[in-house]
């Protein structure tokens, strides 16, 4: 690992197929970021274990999403592109972090809240422990910055919370870690309720895109989506929020500027020119990135080895820290005898 470089880290669910929301907020960021840091990017298989899960889409998911974040531009040679539950130190870190963070903590998170409503008896643990995982996701790697959306700023809040507190019991062990959230085109909205985040985990598939969507299932999609009744194009996120979220689908997909949307789209006249020509950028612009994936995804070989060859790396930088841990926290050393 190259000492001067920062260190970025940021986990992704293997849970459902990534939308162009997930592309647009978070994906085209990790890829962005790896030209200047130092990142490790984990697919966080033992966070998505939290809610049942069908074993072999798992399995499978996690291939794909590896796959699909190559797809996308994420250069495995530059970035630690890797899966959570192939580095045991995750788990152990996340052990001995239990024994520094509350329960007070822990029991008021929103998303814990949110999840556990209505079954306070039955809500699994690691749901409760999500957070802590997280934890010692970020902290594993002596992260400087996670970039993550608006929704994962508690999650942000305990690490830092947690950090300082095992800093203080010891001595500077870990590095406090800093949030980024994207700047623009991070909030892409439902298409047929712009009201709402567009997500992959929404029962209805015409709710969101996904990268992996067929061009005739796009345009179908986008056909349907949700306007008003003015059929004037302008960005108005308050007002016309449909519309506005097609622009900035547009301008994102093809890298022109909100303004320069606006004057391509209005041009145009009416809205279903203004959705065909939506539809023609994100098609153009997920073209190279689904055949991309489909040679991917026949390549076994390339794969396994993406997968193996990361797995050492981070279990390399995460091992360092871990080892620190477990002293500080006055676990014996493991005898080595004399040969
Ligand atoms: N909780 C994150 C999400 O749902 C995923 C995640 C797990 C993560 N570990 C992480 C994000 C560490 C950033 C850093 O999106």
């Amino acid at each position: 690992m190259e000492d001067n470089k920062k260190v970025v880290f940021s986990g992704i669910q293997p849970s459902g197929s990534p939308t162009i929301g997930n592309y647009i907020g978070a994906i085209r960021n990790y890829v962005a970021l790896q030209e200047e840091y130092e990142c490790f990017y984990s697919v966080v298989d033992m966070h998505a274990i939290t809610v049942r899960q069908n074993p072999a889409e798992l399995r499978q998911a996690t291939r794909n999403l590896i796959a699909l974040l190559i797809a996308c531009g994420l250069d495995p040679d530059k970035s630690t592109l890797y899966v959570q539950s192939h580095v045991p130190a995750h788990a152990e870190l996340c052990w001995i972090l239990n024994c520094f963070t509350y329960m007070g903590e822990l029991s008021r998170m929103i998303q814990f809240k949110e999840k556990s409503k209505g079954n306070e008896n039955s809500v699994v643990v690691g749901l409760l422990d999500y957070p802590v995982l997280q934890v010692a996701d970020i902290l594993l790697y002596q992260t400087d910055l996670v970039p993550i959306g608006a929704d994962q700023k508690q999650h942000l809040e305990i690490t830092r919370d947690v950090a300082i507190r095992f800093n203080n019991a010891f001595s500077p062990t870990f590095k406090v870690p800093e949030i980024l959230i994207p700047e623009v085109g991070a909030r892409i909205m439902s298409i047929n309720d712009p009201t709402k985040k567009m997500s992959k985990s929404s029962d209805d598939p015409n709710s969101y895109i996904l990268i992996l969507d067929k061009p005739e299932d796009i345009k179908r999609k986008i056909k349907r989506a949700v306007t008003d009744s003015d059929n004037e194009i302008y960005f108005d996120e308050e007002n016309k929020p449909g519309v506005s979220n097609l622009i900035t689908i547009y301008s994102v997909m093809t890298g022109k500027t909100i303004d320069e949307s606006v004057k391509d789209l209005s041009a145009l006249g009416g809205y279903g020119a203004f959705k065909e020509n939506v539809a023609d950028a994100v098609i153009a612009a997920l073209e190279p990135v689904q055949k991309r994936y489909n040679d991917l995804i026949s390549d076994k070989g390339y794969i396994d080895s993406v997968m193996y060859n990361n797995a050492m790396k981070a279990s390399y930088v995460a091992n360092k820290t871990l080892s620190k841990v477990k002293r500080k926290v006055g676990f014996a050393d493991l005898p080595r005898p004399k040969a």
